[in-house]
């Protein structure tokens, strides 16, 4: 099976050669962070689209980079700025953690972001996933990258498993490394996440358009349900980052009391609300102030 081919088995080089094929005709080579190989853009570019959807992040992007076009920029702004021109992307945590990291590239990195996936590990907000992304997208390193799109492909093609998480993550990235092509690693790469995004879609797979259907082999065993079958996600409504989001706006406006907080949400959350509020605190997105009120700390006002 596929999962213990290596890039020279003709089973990893047709399943590569099908995947580029259907990709030069219906990759998505026109998205801006695809056309530059800066890293300070690449950089924002996978910040943004962590968690959230690359149609809501295009024009988010576009006025990111204009106002703020490198690190030096960047770590000029204030805090609260940042928070402000993040507004609607939801996990704000994530524009703190952009701020943080051009604050210390220009500190302690001379305005360039490290070379060596060690050092780039240690800035705030880089996880395993995005220093890859950076060394691949921006730089054009011979690496796999395996976001929770490619991981969705790898695990359906060559583990039978309907999604990601029924695999473990060390084979997981063993099937990537594997597959990896011997030259234009950052087109493998993207391509793979085209698939997983327009194709191998988490809920409504279209295998009939797929390149690669032949050789699945969750398709081969007769699509197995899984995880997200039996538990599907819930609505946005009903999620944390739903009354996260309505808290902190609620106290962009003023100051307020818990049960003011718990007043303007829905029953459901409104119980949980003591929760959602340390949670928030520790991030350090709201504070406690004088009589009983809860704010936006002062770099966030
Ligand atoms: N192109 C490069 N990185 C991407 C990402 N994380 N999502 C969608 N397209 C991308």
């Amino acid at each position: 099976m596929l999962a213990s081919s290596t890039s020279a088995t003709p089973e990893a080089a047709r399943f590569r050669r099908r995947l580029m094929a259907w990709y030069r005709d219906n990759g998505r080579h026109g998205l801006p962070w695809r056309l530059t190989r800066d890293p300070y853009a690449v950089l924002v570019s996978e910040i943004m689209l962590q968690q959230t959807q690359v149609e809501r992040v295009l024009p988010y992007y576009a006025a990111w980079l204009e106002r703020w076009p490198s690190f030096t920029a960047l770590a000029a702004a204030t805090p609260a700025d940042v928070i402000r021109e993040w507004r609607g992307l939801g996990y704000n945590r994530r524009a703190l953690n952009l701020h943080r990291l051009a604050v210390t590239v220009i500190s302690e990195h001379g305005g360039e972001l490290p070379a060596s996936p060690a050092a780039l590990r240690k800035l705030p907000g880089i996880g395993p996933y995005t220093a890859a992304a950076v060394q691949s997208f921006a730089r054009e390193r011979p690496i796999a990258v395996a976001d929770t799109n490619i991981a969705r492909v790898l695990a359906r093609a060559f583990f039978g498993a309907p999604t990601r998480r029924e695999v473990p993550a060390r084979a997981l990235s063993n099937a990537a490394e594997a597959l990896l092509p011997s030259r234009d690693v950052r087109h493998h790469n993207l391509a793979l996440m085209d698939l997983g995004a327009l194709v191998c879609s988490s809920r409504a797979p279209r295998c009939g358009e797929c390149p690669v259907a032949r050789v699945c082999a969750w398709r081969g065993s007769g699509y197995p349900p899984g995880e997200a079958a039996r538990n599907p996600a819930p609505r946005f409504e009903h999620t944390a980052r739903f009354a996260r989001g309505r808290i902190v706006d609620a106290l962009r406006a003023a100051p307020a009391t818990a049960a003011e907080l718990a007043a303007m949400l829905p029953a459901h959350h409104a119980e949980r609300i003591r929760h959602y509020l340390e949670a928030l605190e520790k991030d350090a997105l709201i504070a406690p102030a004088a009589d009983g009120l809860w704010s936006l700390p002062p770099g966030l006002r």
